[in-house]
C-alpha cells in the first residue's frame, strides 16, 4: 500500500508534468487559417515538378499533320528506330520529372495494343507497345510517366452514340490506369473540330474510374480537377496566373476558355480539388 506522504509526491508531480505540457503547448503559436483552398498532396507535387515533357509521336508524325482525319490506315505508322530509353535519356538531361505521351490523339489510332479497337499498333508494321515502352523507360531513369487519352476520336464509329462511345472511352482509359502501373497525370483534352459530331462525355464517370485505379494522379483539363490548362498554346500564362480559378465558371471544351483561362485574374474562392 501507498502511505500518505508518497501519494502526495505522485500527485505533485503529475500535476508538474501537466504544467509543463501547457507551458509547451502555449509556446507553439498555432499556423493561421488558410484563406484560400489549399493544395491536395498531389497537387503540391505537381507545383514542385518545375519540368515536364510532352510526347506527342503517333499518327501524326508519318503524316505531318497536327490534326489527324481518322482514315489514316494503321500500315502508315512504321517507325524505324523507336527507342523510348533514348526519348527518356533527353527527359532526364532536361530535368524532366514527369514524362507524358499521347496514347491517343483525335485521329483514334491507339499506341497500346487495344482490346476495344483494331486501329491501333497491333494492327501497324511495327506491331509493339509503345504505352509499355514509355512506360517502362520512364520509371527506369526515375521519371514518372502520364498519359493523354483524347476524348474526341475521329475514327471510331462509336464516337457520337452517347453510351457505346462513353464506355468504350472508360475502357480504354481502365487498360492504360490499371494495366502499366503507376501514373502520375492523365489528360483530359477539351479540343474539339468546330464541325464534329455532336457528344457528350461522361466526365464525372471518367474522374471517377482515374480515382479508383490511381490514388495520387492528377486529372488534367481545360478546368481541372487538379491541374488545368493554362489558356494558349503559346507557351506563356497570363501576366497574374493564380493556381485557384472560379469553377462555376469554366466548363471543359466550351467556347472562350482560352480568355478566361489566360486573362483572368484567378484570385477567386475556389480550388480545383475533387469534391
Ligand atoms: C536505346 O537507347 C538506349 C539509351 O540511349 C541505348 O542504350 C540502347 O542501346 C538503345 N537501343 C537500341 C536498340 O538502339
Ligand atoms: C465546317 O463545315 C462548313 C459547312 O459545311 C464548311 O464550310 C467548313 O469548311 C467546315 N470546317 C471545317 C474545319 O471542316
Ligand atoms: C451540336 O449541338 C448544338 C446544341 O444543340 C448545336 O448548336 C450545334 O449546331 C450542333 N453541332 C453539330 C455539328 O451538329
Ligand atoms: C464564380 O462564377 C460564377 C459564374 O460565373 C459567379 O456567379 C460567381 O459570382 C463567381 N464567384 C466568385 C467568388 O467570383
Amino acid at each position: 500500500m501507498m502511505g500518505g506522504a508518497s501519494l502526495l509526491r505522485l500527485v505533485a508531480a503529475a500535476l508538474l508534468a501537466l504544467a509543463a505540457g501547457m507551458v509547451a503547448e502555449s509556446a507553439v503559436t498555432p499556423p493561421p487559417l488558410p484563406v484560400l483552398p489549399i493544395p491536395n498532396a498531389a497537387q503540391l507535387a505537381w507545383q514542385r515538378r518545375e519540368v515536364i515533357m510532352f510526347f506527342h509521336f503517333g499518327m501524326n508524325t508519318f503524316t505531318d499533320s497536327e490534326w489527324g482525319t481518322g482514315a489514316e490506315p494503321p500500315s502508315l505508322f512504321a517507325p524505324a528506330a523507336l527507342n523510348a530509353s533514348q526519348w527518356m535519356d533527353a527527359a532526364e538531361a532536361a530535368g524532366a520529372s514527369l514524362a507524358i505521351l499521347v496514347a491517343k490523339h483525335h485521329d483514334g489510332f491507339c499506341l497500346w495494343p487495344s482490346a476495344y479497337t483494331s486501329h491501333s499498333v497491333r494492327a501497324s508494321p511495327w506491331c509493339g507497345d509503345l504505352v509499355r515502352d514509355f512506360t517502362d523507360a520512364a520509371r527506369a531513369r526515375g521519371v514518372d510517366p502520364g498519359l493523354y487519352l483524347s476524348p474526341w476520336d475521329r475514327h471510331d464509329a462509336r464516337y457520337g452514340r452517347e453510351t457505346e462511345y462513353n464506355e468504350y472511352y472508360l475502357a480504354q482509359l481502365r487498360e492504360l490506369l490499371a494495366g502499366y502501373g503507376s501514373v502520375s497525370e492523365i489528360w483530359f483534352d477539351g479540343a474539339k473540330g468546330k464541325n464534329a459530331t455532336n457528344m457528350t462525355y461522361h466526365f464525372q464517370e471518367w474522374f471517377q474510374t482515374v480515382r479508383q485505379l490511381q490514388g495520387a494522379i492528377n486529372i488534367f483539363s481545360d478546368a481541372g480537377p487538379d491541374v488545368r490548362w493554362v489558356g494558349d498554346e503559346q507557351g506563356s500564362a497570363g501576366t497574374t496566373c493564380w493556381s485557384t480559378v472560379n469553377r462555376s465558371s469554366i466548363t471543359i471544351g466550351a467556347e472562350g476558355i482560352e480568355k478566361y483561362c489566360c486573362t483572368h485574374a484567378f484570385r477567386s474562392s475556389l480550388l480545383l480539388v475533387d469534391d
